[in-house]
C-alpha cells in the first residue's frame, strides 16, 4: 500500500471508531431467509476445450439482478474441469478483461509456473497452461490470482471446479451423473435497484472482509433443485470472499463427510454441521429418502459464534460489517425438492473405509514454523508481522522436508490459511473447537478462528520454486495478508 492510501485508511477507520450508527447497528442478528426458493439450479457445463477465455460482461442474473460481471468461457460460474489422475492438463488462458490476471488451480501440486503466483499476471494475451496430474481424486478449484485484485475478481465471476477422479474413487461406486452435484456457495451484495456490487469498505478491507447478504450457489441467488428421494453426493466449495457457512439442514438430519480438500477421508463421518470458509470443499453424502416432512430439505447456514479475541478489538470488529450480517448469521442456502421415486435406485453401501492414506506422523517433522497472524492498526493483517512483497522469500523449505507449521492467530477475526503447492493435515487446534470431521483427511485452507493456534503436518513435494500461501478470506489477501515460500 502507498503511503497516501495508508493514511486515507488510518482517517478513515478511526472516524469509524466513533460513529455511533456502528454500535446500533450491532444488534441486527441479520438471519436472511428469501420468500421462496423461486430459480432452478443450475449446474456449469464441463469443460470441452483446451481454451479458457476471460471476459467481462454485463450479466443479467435471475431476471432481476445485474452484475458487471466476469466470466470463464461465458459461464458463471466458469465449465467444470473433470480430469482423471495420470491425465495431461493444457489449456490456454485468454485474459480479455482489461486488467492483469492469472489462473490458480486452487489444491492442485503443479510445477511454480503453473500454479498462477501473482508475478505471472498478464494484463492481456494468453498463458499456457501444461502439467500432468498427479494427485489423487479430489474436488479442487480454479480463480484467478492477482495480486490485491483478487476479490473483485472472483466475486464477479471468476471461478469453477476442477474435479479429479481416480480408480480409488471409482471403485467405490459414489453417486455420479445426475446424483452428484458440485455446488459452489457465495454471498453477494445487492443494492435496491437490483445491481450486484462490490465495493469494500474500509472495515471490510481491514476487518471482516466483504460479507454479503443474498446467497447464490452456482450463481443462481437460493435456488431449487429437485432431486429423487436416494442419497446424492455434494460437492460444496465455500467460493466467498469472506463468509464462513455453517452447512447444516432445517430440520437437523445428519449427512455422511466423504471428502475435504484433498479428496476422500480415510473413513465417512457423519454430522449435523459442518463448517466451510472460504476456499474450503466439502464432499457430503446427502440422503432425501427418509426424515423430510413435506418433500423438502432445505440447505442451509446454521448461526455459529466467532470466538472473540478479547477486548474491544475483538468485539468491534465482528460489528463492522456494514450492512451485510455479520459473520456467523443464519442463512438460508437452497432447497431440494424431493420428488418421487423413479425407478429403481440402488442404496448406497458406503464402506468403513474410503481410502488407505498413510498421513506424515510427527516424528517425521524436520521442524516447527510459526506462522503468526495479526492485526494491526494502520496496516492491516500481517504474517509474521509483514506484508506480502512479490517477490521476498519469507520461507525457505527445502524440497522433501515435512514440517510442522502452526498458525497462531493473535487477530480478532477468522482466517482461513491456505498454502499452495501441498495438501496437509490438521494435527491440532487449541480454544474451543476440535478437529473437525473434514479435517480428517487431507486439506489445503484451514480455519484458524481468533485466538486459535492450529497445527498442521505437511511434506513439501512439489517442483521447487516460488508459491506463495495466504489467508483466502479475499479482502485480507488483497491487502497483503500473503506470504512467498520457496522450495530449494
Ligand atoms: Cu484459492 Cu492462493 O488460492
Ligand atoms: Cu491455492
Ligand atoms: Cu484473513
Amino acid at each position: 500500500m502507498d503511503r497516501k492510501a495508508f493514511l486515507k485508511y488510518a482517517g478513515a477507520s478511526a472516524g469509524f471508531w466513533l460513529a455511533p450508527s456502528v454500535i446500533t447497528s450491532c444488534t441486527n442478528g441479520g438471519a436472511y431467509k428469501p420468500d421462496s426458493y423461486r430459480y432452478p439450479l443450475q449446474l456449469p457445463d464441463i469443460l470441452d476445450s483446451d481454451q479458457l477465455r476471460a471476459s467481462r460482461d454485463n450479466l443479467t442474473i435471475a431476471e432481476q439482478y445485474t452484475l458487471d460481471g466476469l466470466q470463464f468461457n461465458e459461464s458463471l460460474p466458469g465449465p467444470t474441469i473433470r480430469i482423471k489422475k495420470g491425465e495431461r492438463f493444457q489449456v490456454q488462458f485468454h485474459n480479455n478483461i482489461g486488467e492483469e490476471s492469472i489462473i490458480h488451480w486452487h489444491g492442485m501440486i503443479v510445477p511454480p509456473e503453473m500454479d498462477g503466483h501473482p508475478r505471472d499476471v498478464i494484463s492481456e494475451g494468453s498463458y499456457s497452461y501444461d502439467f500432468k496430474i498427479n494427485q489423487r481424486a479430489g474436488t479442487y478449484w480454479y480463480h484467478p490470482h492477482p495480486h490485491r485484485i483478487t476479490g473483485p475478481q472472483v466475486y464477479r465471476g471468476l471461478a469453477g471446479f476442477f474435479i479429479v477422479t481416480d480408480d480409488e474413487e471409482e471403485a467405490l461406486n459414489l453417486p455420479s451423473g445426475e446424483f452428484e452435484l458440485p455446488l459452489v456457495i457465495q454471498d453477494r451484495k445487492i443494492d435496491s435497484s437490483g445491481t450486484i456490487y462490490y465495493d469494500p469498505s474500509m472495515p471490510e478491507r481491514m476487518m471482516t472482509g466483504y460479507l454479503g447478504d443474498h446467497i447464490l450457489v452456482n450463481g443462481v441467488p437460493s435456488p431449487y433443485h429437485e432431486v429423487q428421494p436416494r442419497p446424492y453426493r455434494l460437492r460444496l466449495l465455500n467460493g466467498s470472499n469472506a463468509r464462513i457457512y455453517n452447512i447444516a439442514l432445517r430440520n437437523g438430519n445428519s449427512f455422511t463427510v466423504l471428502g475435504s480438500d484433498g479428496g476422500l477421508l480415510p473413513r465417512p463421518v457423519e454430522t449435523t454441521e459442518l463448517l466451510l470458509a472460504p476456499g474450503e470443499r466439502a464432499d457430503i453424502l446427502m440422503d432425501f429418502s427418509n426424515g423430510f416432512s413435506g418433500n423438502s430439505a432445505e440447505l442451509i447456514s446454521k448461526s455459529f459464534s466467532v470466538p472473540s479475541n478479547g477486548g474491544m478489538m475483538g468485539n468491534m470488529s465482528q460489528m463492522m460489517g456494514q450492512g451485510g450480517p455479520e459473520q456467523g448469521s443464519e442463512f438460508s442456502l437452497m432447497e431440494f425438492r424431493i420428488g418421487n421415486k423413479t425407478g429403481s435406485s440402488s442404496p448406497v453401501d458406503l464402506p468403513q473405509q474410503l481410502s488407505d492414506i498413510s498421513f506424515p506422523s510427527q516424528e517425521d517433522a524436520l521442524r516447527i514454523r510459526s506462522i503468526e497472524v495479526d492485526m494491526e492498526m494502520m496496516r492491516g493483517h500481517t504474517i509474521n508481522g509483514r506484508l506480502f512483497e512479490m517477490l521476498r522469500v519469507d520461507e525457505e523449505i527445502t524440497r522433501g522436508d515435512t514440517e510442522i507449521w502452526e498458525f497462531i492467530n493473535n487477530s480478532a477475526v477468522p482466517h482461513p490459511m491456505h498454502i499452495h503447492a501441498v495438501q496437509f493435515k490438521v494435527l491440532s487446534r487449541t480454544g474451543n473447537r476440535d478437529i473437525i470431521p473434514t479435517e480428517t483427511g487431507w486439506k489445503d485452507t484451514v480455519l484458524v478462528m481468533p485466538g486459535e493456534r492450529v497445527r498442521v503436518i505437511v511434506t513439501f513435494d512439489a517442483p521447487k520454486g516460488l508459491y506463495v500461501f495466504h489467508c483466502h478470506n479475499l479482502e485480507h489477501e488483497d491487502a497483503g495478508m500473503m506470504a512467498n515460500l520457496e522450495i530449494t
